[in-house]
């Protein structure tokens, strides 16, 4: 399929549909004092949460306002994932507490979108049992939102409309969720099909933003005082593949990320994910020699061994993994290596298991997402002979996580003794007067603030205590003082402002 790029003439289209909406919000407002509220709630990667900032775009364009709570809310959009089963069974359990709020407020509107309304048999059984639902739209219709929601409100029709063309837009407006990091897709799709995901038939063909897009809307955002900007593609690696012979474009992701590391203001830039097979020595070079980027990379593993690895379609051995991993800690100095991994793929022996864990000891990775694998229908796996057990794949993924537990905790301790720059991304989930951030390196740390630390007005609240609301997105030094196993507790030695 080829890529559709949504014209100018199209989102103007839809600007047209944006005023009117915000005509029928302008009329309800004069009528009752009240604006009407709306609440996003996303599942699954930070691609998806991009695409619900964009819709959160729109409707603040169309007069609605953030509802702080899905309760209060007058339109509610759950922006889905379909990666894992446990993926859909959240979704289906909060549209069991929807469908209760709908019964009490007719008037509700409640919209379905992202990877899982890709798939018929979703779709099919939303119409069955939660037919209350009004909107259903795929990851790539997001831009038809000002249409889909106008034909909802001005004709009260339920609009089921998912497309299956691949597109491309620019253009749409942005609701960002936070102020210490701001996501930037630079493409969209995968063009891979590891036979276990579901995400290349959810979201079709590899396509590139353009770069200069691209860098427009980093340097804008470095201009509005972001500090990190994060880039996002399920394989940032082949970024560009497609736009080859185009005009002005860095032909390759290295480019890419060595044009928006000159940008002025910035002080990181964050990428994920990176596919082993694509990485490239220019891609290491770039990280080792633009301190802005990060010393991170995230290089999913899914599995150790060389059978099940060419079972997946992931084409690379576990010895090119391990080359790849040491050739990057050799190149980048304090570069943390974070990966993804799966248990129990079809087929999977206890001796595949273990080239897993040896992998895992000869590369020390410093942090991990482990998964039970999924079945996903419509994918080749979810037809391969030998399903393991879940008993087996509940005993094997325990073995994983302390494996890995123990390298994580190591990890941290090494850093133990020193003073480190953190981004602030707010207090911590534990106290409102212990704050959190992560270094360059990407590690999680919690940290104090001496109470009679001298700080502006600004960073106190009226009761003298600290801001975390206030100190989001700034930068402090803070010393390292006690590793855990998924987070560091320090102490700030001195506010960057
Ligand atoms: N594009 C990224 C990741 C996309 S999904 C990449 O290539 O790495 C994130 C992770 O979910 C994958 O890396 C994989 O580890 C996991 N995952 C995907 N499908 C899965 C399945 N069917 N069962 C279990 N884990 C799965
Ligand atoms: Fe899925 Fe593989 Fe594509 Fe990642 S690279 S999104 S795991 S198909
Ligand atoms: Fe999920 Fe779709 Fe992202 S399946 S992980 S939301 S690409």
């Amino acid at each position: 399929m080829t890529t559709k790029t949504v014209s100018a003439q199209e989102i103007a289209r839809q600007q047209n549909y944006i005023e009117q909406v915000e005509n029928c919000q302008a009329l309800y407002r004069n009528e009752t004092g009240f604006a009407r509220k709306y609440f996003i709630h996303t599942y699954g990667c930070q691609l998806n949460e991009n695409d619900g900032e964009r819709m959160a775009g729109l409707l603040d364009q169309m007069g609605y306002v953030l509802a702080n709570d899905y309760r209060e809310a007058d339109l509610i959009i759950l922006n889905t994932c379909s990666v894992r089963e446990n993926a859909d069974k959240r979704l289906f359990g909060n549209l069991g507490m929807i469908k209760n709020l709908r019964r009490d407020k007719p008037d509700l509107i409640v919209a379905l979108c992202g990877c899982m309304m890709k798939q018929e048999e979703h779709v099919e059984r939303v119409k069955r049992s939660f037919s209350f639902v009004d909107i259903i739209f795929g990851p790539q219709d997001i831009y038809r939102l000002p249409e889909m929601l106008y034909h909802r409100l001005s004709d009260q029709r339920r609009v089921y409309d998912v497309g299956d063309e691949d597109v491309l837009f620019e253009g749409l407006p942005i609701h960002r969720a936070r102020r210490f990091r701001a996501l930037c897709s630079i493409m969209f799709g995968c063009n891979n099909f590891c036979t276990y995901c579901i995400v290349p038939y959810t979201r079709g063909r590899e396509r590139s933003r353009q770069a200069q897009t691209i860098l427009q809307e980093i340097q804008d955002l470095a201009a509005s005082g972001y500090k990190e900007i994060m880039l996002l593609g399920q394989n940032v690696n082949s970024y560009g593949k497609d736009l080859a012979g185009t005009d002005n474009n860095p032909s390759d992701f290295a480019g890419l990320l060595a044009a928006a590391a000159k940008i002025e203001g910035l002080r990181r830039i964050r990428f994920m994910t990176s596919h082993p097979k694509d990485i490239s020595t220019q891609l290491l070079q770039t990280i080792a020699t633009n301190p802005v980027i990060e010393p991170h990379l995230h290089l999913p593993l899914q599995s150790g061994s060389d059978r099940i690895l060419s079972l997946m379609n992931r084409h690379y051995t576990r010895e090119q993994y391990i080359n790849i991993a040491s050739q990057a800690r050799q190149m980048i100095p304090g570069l943390t290596i974070s990966t993804d991994l799966i248990v129990g793929f079809p087929g999977e022996s206890e001796a595949d298991f273990s080239d897993t864990l040896a992998v895992m000891e000869a590369v020390r990775f410093d942090s991990a997402f482990t998964f039970q694998y999924s079945k996903r229908s419509g994918t080749p796996a979810a037809s391969m002979p030998d399903q393991v057990p879940p008993d087996v794949v509940r005993e094997r993924f325990s073995r994983l996580i302390d494996l890995q537990n123990s390298h994580s905790l190591a990890s941290n301790q090494s850093v133990i003794g020193q003073t480190a720059e953190i981004l602030i991304e707010g207090a911590s989930e534990t106290s409102d007067q212990i704050f959190s951030g992560r270094t360059a390196s990407n590690r999680l740390v919690n940290f104090t603030i001496d109470p009679s630390e001298n700080l502006p007005e600004q960073f106190r609240r009226p009761d003298g205590l600290l801001d975390g609301n206030a100190l989001e997105g700034c930068m402090a030094l803070v010393q390292l003082v006690k590793a855990k196993t998924f987070s560091i507790e320090g102490k700030m030695e001195k506010l960057l402002l």
